[in-house]
């Protein structure tokens, strides 16, 4: 320790919203592909205490029975990415207890779900069922809601909050020379967004189109990034079983939602159910520690999590429409100056010893 803050040759992964099932698995993923003797130190975040105690506990159960040798830590701040307040408090934290970080995974993220339209989700399985499990409009989403600080609420949540947070926390990822993993989704083709409703406030699919938004921030800044020696890198999960969903199912609806997804991926030779977390980890995990960044040149490209019909996991790249990147910056870096007038000498302490 130095000044209170951490500075020994140990990695620091951060990972948003780390009690979700992809979340936990890019942390047990982490752990079985890192080197086996580095010393690992977990940052988990969460919107409240008792999941960061549970994700904190798994992911120690996790350890415990992997054969890593070096030392693993765990850490937490809480964060609502819906409050730039709290947004500013997770910096003000982060920035008291470390001189570099050298993961961070933009995992968490929300949409504003109204239930599911069941009429419309079996006429769209019996009529194409492997787009009704890959491309689903059946999952009702809320329009024109917004957070506490007025903004889109899911703009805010899966957008500007997470960048605003990385944006402070730029001077800590280039000392530890970092890795951004910004996790999108296979849904956040252009058709999701509107440059002239870039908050997502009239649109019924706000959650495809912050994926998009993801997107074409991650093409807008990575030369950027590159330049102060942090790298940055958009992966897609595939698809695979949410506990954020399960509030809407029932045991029947639950297993069948499971049959269709295997169903998709072995008879209808779908490659993007993965179905489990730790598969949905690869891409993640491959861009932060498998693939080779000494002269890469692939930032631009989006990795998939990806499965063969017998489930053998693999890695797929795609492009990405670049249309809009521009305006898209250009907005958050207006509202980045917007909310560092507004957040000037607001910082409280969240953290409470454990
Ligand atoms: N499931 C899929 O098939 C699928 C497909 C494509 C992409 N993805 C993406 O994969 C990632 C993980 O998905 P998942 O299904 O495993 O997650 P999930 O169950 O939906 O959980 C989301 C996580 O985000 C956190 N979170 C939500 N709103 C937040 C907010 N306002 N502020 C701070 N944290 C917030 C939650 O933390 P707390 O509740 O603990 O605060 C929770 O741990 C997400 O980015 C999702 O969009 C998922």
């Amino acid at each position: 320790m130095h000044n209170g803050k951490v500075v020994d040759d140990r990695k620091v992964i951060v990972i948003t919203g780390t009690n979700s099932n992809l979340g936990l698995n890019i942390a047990y993923r982490f752990i079985d592909t890192s080197d086996k003797e580095t010393r690992l130190t977990f940052v988990v975040t969460s919107r409240t205490l008792p999941r960061v105690k549970e994700a904190i506990n798994l992911i120690k159960a996790y350890t415990h029975k992997s054969k890593r040798t070096g030392i693993v830590d765990y850490d937490y701040f809480l964060v609502d990415f819906t409050n730039m307040v709290s947004v500013l408090n997770a910096y003000y934290e982060l920035t008291k207890t470390y001189d570099a970080i050298h993961y961070f995974f933009v995992n968490a993220a929300q949409g504003v779900y109204d239930g599911i339209d069941w009429v419309g989700a079996m006429k769209e399985v019996i009529a194409n069922p492997l787009e009704a499990v890959t491309n689903p409009t059946y999952k009702m989403q809320k329009v024109g809601v917004k957070s506490k600080d007025n903004m889109g609420l899911v703009f805010q949540a899966n957008v500007f909050g997470p960048y605003y947070l990385l944006h402070k926390l730029l001077p800590l990822l280039s000392a530890g020379n970092g890795t951004i993993i910004w996790i999108s989704s296979i849904m956040s083709g252009p058709k999701y967004l509107s440059l002239q409703d870039i908050e997502l406030l009239r649109t019924d699919s706000s959650y495809e189109g912050s994926k998009r938004l993801v997107d074409l921030l991650h093409l807008a800044t990575y030369k950027e990034l590159k330049s102060m020696g942090i790298h940055q890198y958009i992966v897609q999960p595939g698809i695979f079983t949410s506990h954020s969903f399960f509030k809407y199912l029932n045991v029947f609806t639950f297993y069948g939602m499971l049959l269709l997804f295997y169903i998709a991926r072995i008879f209808l030779g779908s490659k993007w159910h993965n179905i489990s977390g730790y598969k949905a980890a690869n891409a993640p995990i491959y861009v932060a520690l498998e693939m080779d960044k000494s002269n890469y040149e692939g930032e631009e490209l989006k990795y998939g999590s990806a499965t063969t019909r017998s489930g053998k996991e693999y890695i797929k790249a795609q492009e990405i429409i670049p249309i809009g990147s521009s305006d898209v910056y250009d907005y958050i870096k207006l509202k980045e100056k917007e909310w560092d007038e507004k957040l000037k000498g607001q910082i409280t302490n969240t953290r409470i010893p454990m």
